[in-house]
């Protein structure tokens, strides 16, 4: 392989900068030259490639969002999309690709390739952390830490003013973000796609914790398959109680900001370098993850189509540590 192209797709996430980097690099270091794509499969349709050297990445592991933009594109949906998109990337002679990004992207990359043979490897970059085959995505750790900052500021507040807090974080039908930063941010209940707490339980779980003498409270709610969750549950346990304080903080896209964690950089670089030497070893339609520390390769079928479930001993620990 002579040439090989890299974009970043669907919602940017902190890392995702160092991956970038990874494959620039490697690919150089392995005599292959690497297209940069602007504003992933949209840009791929129009043919904004640009050469990327070695010290086009210069100075950007440490930066949050993506140097090559990113896009939910809407054409490349469409198999006249696809093939433009195609024509594009031959007309650059390039050999083969490396997605960034979540399973919008490797759900476009696994058609792509079934379509027109071009050879793709994956790396897991979204903050949700919800794909099978990667113990980690790029730019999860970093938006749990920035939730937890936020959680702890949001603590201050609930606890000078004797209030209930619900807050909102990202994760689109995961609770990942949910469970890591509830438990770290010591919050008294947590509702997320994969605990079935009822408005019932939180009134339960606040009632308990005034028994406690709890002058505050942080309900934390994952985002669900729409945003304003929290907003819905805040009402109705409004609602149904009497004398308390509440107010909603929905975080939102400061998640997805920042520059990324060590860990962040680490994977990113990881799977940077595990995508390239995939590639050059003949490897596609699979994504470069780590699992127990080792580098792996899973289809994209599996990434995209299984469930990587939530540890339930972690669920079960919030209801411990709560009371
Ligand atoms: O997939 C990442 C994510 O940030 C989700 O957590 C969230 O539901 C969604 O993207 C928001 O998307 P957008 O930035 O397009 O509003």
């Amino acid at each position: 392989m002579k040439r090989m192209a890299v974009f970043t797709s669907g919602g940017d996430a902190p890392g995702m900068n160092a991956c970038i980097r990874a494959v620039v690099r490697s690919a150089t270091y392995h005599n292959v030259e690497v297209f940069g794509v602007m504003r992933g499969y949209e840009g791929m349709i129009r043919g904004r490639l640009h050469r990327m050297e070695s010290s086009a990445v210069s100075n950007t592991i440490q930066k949050g969002g993506t140097i090559l933009k990113s896009a939910r594109s809407s054409e490349f949906k469409t198999h006249e999309g696809r093939k433009k998109a195609y024509q594009q990337l031959r007309h650059f002679d390039i050999e083969g690709l490396v997605a960034i990004g979540g399973d919008g992207t490797f759900t476009a990359a696994k058609v792509f390739h079934e379509e027109f043979g071009l050879p793709i490897i994956g790396c897991p970059g979204t903050i949700d952390n919800d794909i099978y085959g990667t113990d980690y995505t790029i730019g999860y750790d970093t938006a749990v830490n920035t939730a937890l900052e936020a959680i702890d500021k949001i603590r201050d507040t609930a606890d000078s003013h004797n209030r209930v807090f619900f807050i909102e974080v990202m994760g689109r039908d995961s609770g990942y973000i949910a469970v890591q930063s509830g438990i770290g941010g010591g919050a008294e209940i947590i509702v997320s796609p994969e605990n079935s707490n009822t408005t019932e339980d939180i009134i339960n779980a606040l009632r308990k914790g005034k028994l406690h003498h709890k002058a505050s409270a942080i309900v934390l709610v994952a985002e669900g398959e729409v945003m304003g969750n929290a907003t819905k549950l805040a009402a109705e346990v409004q609602a149904a109680t009497e004398g308390l304080d509440i107010r909603v903080t929905t975080l939102g896209h400061i998640q997805r900001g920042g520059s990324p964690t060590a860990s962040d950089r680490i994977l990113a670089s990881r799977t940077g370098v595990g995508a390239v030497e995939g590639l050059l070893n003949g490897k596609t339609s699979v994504m470069a993850g780590i699992q127990n520390n080792h580098l792996v390769y899973t289809p994209f079928d599996e990434a995209i189509n299984k469930k990587k479930p939530i540890n339930q001993e972690l669920l079960r620990m919030v209801k411990i540590l709560s009371i």
